[in-house]
């Protein structure tokens, strides 16, 4: 295989494409099924066919070379590629400064975002703007939370806030993919288990892997709990290893 076919091949299983589908090669012929009568022995085999050399598969560029994110947000356009869409209000791209070392990767819209078009901006966003904030200043580092940019694994709402499908992510993540590949932060922090399975392929859950530094296409991954579990009371000791996880992603981007 050559190098260029399997970087692309890798490229694509980055973006989380699994199947990669070719025309199928004409069917052999069948001989027809009817008696005959034996006839003279059959003529010796012809010399062993040697196949022509395959042509490489053409792919369809997932990302221009030149891609930007006026042209990602031009692709998705009035996007209908998965169920998603049917109960969409709005479909919400990505907010902040697109120009960060760091972005966080949440799940996907709730319901304030949905109406706004806008990511994290409810109780959970609210949540996270604290997070930022707060940790940022206690730690003397002069950022806020407008200072990142921050988006999501789908762009559109799941009914009654389901988790996205695995078809859901396949669709939506490339969107997600061609973001951080034009932003190319030095650090992703993926919010809760649905951004690190997108990013990571992950298998253990959020609690096993966060706090550690993972890698995505060369990007460093920050693993840790999504707002949204840290709303809830009985999730304290959470909040407080998030608020570490936090951290060092801070000073790791910033120092
Ligand atoms: N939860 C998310 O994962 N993303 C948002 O934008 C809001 C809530």
């Amino acid at each position: 295989m050559s190098d260029d076919l399997r970087g692309l091949l890798e490229y694509y299983r980055d973006l989380g494409i699994k199947t990669l589908y070719r025309r199928a090669a004409p069917a052999a012929a069948v001989t027809p099924a009817i008696a005959v009568e034996p006839g003279p022995p059959p003529a010796p085999e012809p010399a062993a066919f040697e196949p022509p050399m395959p042509k490489p598969i053409e792919l369809p560029s997932l990302q221009p070379s030149d891609d930007t994110m006026l042209k990602i947000l031009a692709d998705i356009g009035d996007c209908r590629r998965c169920r998603l869409h049917q109960g969409r209000n709005k479909i919400v791209f990505g907010s902040g400064n697109e120009q960060s070392p760091l972005v966080f990767v949440g799940e996907g819209p709730g319901a304030d975002e949905d109406v706004q078009g806008l990511p994290f901006v409810g109780r959970a966003g609210q949540l996270l703007t604290q997070m930022i904030d707060n940790t940022a200043s206690k730690e003397g580092i002069r950022i806020t939370r407008a200072s990142v940019y921050i988006c999501n694994v789908v762009k559109c709402r799941p009914p009654e806030n389901r988790t996205p499908e695995p078809d859901e992510m396949e669709i939506c993540g490339q969107f997600l993919f061609r973001q951080l590949m034009v932003m190319k932060p030095k650090a992703i922090v993926a919010l809760g288990g649905t951004a690190a399975k997108a990013l990571l392929g992950a298998r253990e859950g959020v609690t096993k892997m966060r706090g550690k530094w993972h890698s995505w296409r060369d990007i460093q991954v920050m693993v840790t709990y999504h707002p949204s579990y840290l709303l809830r009371p009985y999730n304290q000791n959470a909040k407080r290893e998030a608020w570490e996880d936090l951290k060092k992603a801070l000073h790791y981007v910033y120092d």
